[in-house]
């Protein structure tokens, strides 16, 4: 099938707490837009680079190592600022749509609210490492905590699901905040039903996007 051209590349991200069905929908949304006949670039943070993903070993599953708030903050902006000069720009620049499994939202919901790392140090720094990038389209899937967190460490736990309850319980309320402050872009999407309605709402969403940047004909 010829790829279809969009007037600008699109950059979509999926956030939301622990447990939330982000990988699955993440996932399921790709295998959707390249059967509609678009190129999709999928990624994930912390990752999605080589040195990315070497950093996200370090960062959740590195064992009796001490990590300060502050040295957390720059290990994920250290992996924002590679993957948008290495992957992100570039995919957008040939006109992609980008799916990255989190972005800067989620530092400032886990970092921020949930860390208490102070809002305008968090702002600061992801500024520098995205460069001013944002997403124009936001994914929230949005879940009770415990719900979440249970689903989250059947898999096993890793050092930042390993943080006690308040902590998910902040970031869960610092996710529906930033949603609050950019309505528009951040999108919520309650996670209470099957797969494929939450997905149906996850495609409505994205096609409407889809339709503001196609290119006619
Ligand atoms: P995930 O790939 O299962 O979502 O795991 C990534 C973990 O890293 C998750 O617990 C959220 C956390 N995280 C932050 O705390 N800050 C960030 O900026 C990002 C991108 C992820």
């Amino acid at each position: 099938m010829a790829v279809k051209g969009l007037k600008k590349g699109v950059f979509i991200t999926f956030e939301g707490a622990e447990g939330c069905g982000k990988s699955t929908h993440s996932k399921l949304l790709c295998g959707h837009i390249e059967a509609m006949g678009y190129t999709c670039v999928h990624t994930r943070e912390p990752g999605g680079t080589s040195s990315g993903e070497l950093i996200r070993e370090v960062l959740l599953h590195s064992k009796d190592v001490e990590i300060s708030d502050l040295s957390e903050l720059f290990l994920f902006e250290a992996c924002r600022s590679q993957i948008v000069k290495e992957v992100i720009i570039p995919s957008l620049a040939k006109k992609a749509i980008v799916i990255c499994d989190r972005f800067s939202d989620a530092t400032f919901s886990y970092q921020g609210y949930g860390g208490k790392v102070p809002l305008n140090i968090i702002k600061k720094l992801d500024d520098v490492a995205t460069g001013g990038l944002k997403p124009d389209l936001t994914i929230l899937l949005d879940v009770d905590t415990l719900t979440g967190l249970r689903r989250a460490r059947r898999k096993g736990v890793d050092r930042m699901e390993n943080k006690d309850l308040a902590y998910h319980r902040r970031v869960r309320a610092g996710y529906l905040k930033l949603a609050k402050l950019d309505p528009k872009r951040i999108r919520v999407i309650k996670v209470d039903g099957s797969i494929e309605k939450t997905q149906e709402s996850v495609r409505r969403e994205v096609d409407i996007v889809i339709q503001r940047y196609k290119r006619a004909g």
